[in-house]
């Protein structure tokens, strides 16, 4: 039986890999670059997989994913603009990576995580250090070029409103009980 702040919780990764697989999935559409319509379509239909995975998590221990309508992507979003250039594409999608990584890692590491939930995070886990490889290999291809510098002013920009995302996040009153619970 999962509690309310674990449902949120999982309701919370679920609505954002879920927006995470449609905004690559438009990128995808849209790119003008040859080379980024291959990656861009694999990780659409990886992120709608963890969607997938962790609504099958949820419905097996009895419940139905609430409502969620402010994900990592819609957050950054707000903060960052929709994505534009390559570089804007690539240093997005390279922190939502990394969020979604080191928060499921946090999750995993606490003692009182639901097994079956444990056995999905970490399954979700392997797939996204896969992504965050090549976007950030792709990056550093950007960064030594000759728009370096504008590159590096991308990353930090990403970076800063990625803390910004992420402090809300933990700011959420169900998030904090839950992870006062699962400790
Ligand atoms: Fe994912
Ligand atoms: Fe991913």
């Amino acid at each position: 039986m999962l509690s309310a702040e674990e449902l949120h919780i999982l309701s919370f990764y679920r609505a954002s890999e879920l927006a995470g697989s449609m905004l690559l999935g438009k990128l995808a559409l849209h790119t003008n670059h040859d080379h980024l319509r291959v990656p861009l379509t694999e990780q659409c239909l990886e992120e709608a997989k963890h969607a997938w995975m962790l609504t099958q998590t949820i419905d097996k221990l009895g419940a139905v994913p609430v409502k969620i309508t402010q994900t990592y992507q819609s957050e950054l979003g707000k903060i960052y603009g929709f994505p534009e250039s390559t570089v804007d594409i690539l240093c997005l999608t390279r922190v939502l990576e990394v969020v979604a990584l080191e928060t499921y890692q946090k999750h995993v590491a606490m003692r009182r995580v639901t097994p079956a939930v444990k056995e999905t995070l970490e399954a979700i886990i392997e797939d996204e250090i896969g992504h965050i490889d090549w976007i950030q290999a792709e990056l550093e291809k950007h960064a030594t070029g000759v728009e370096g510098q504008k590159v590096t002013q991308a990353i930090a920009a990403s970076e800063a409103a990625s803390r910004t995302v992420s402090e809300k996040f933990y700011e959420n009153p169900l998030i904090r009980r839950y992870l006062e619970q699962a400790t």
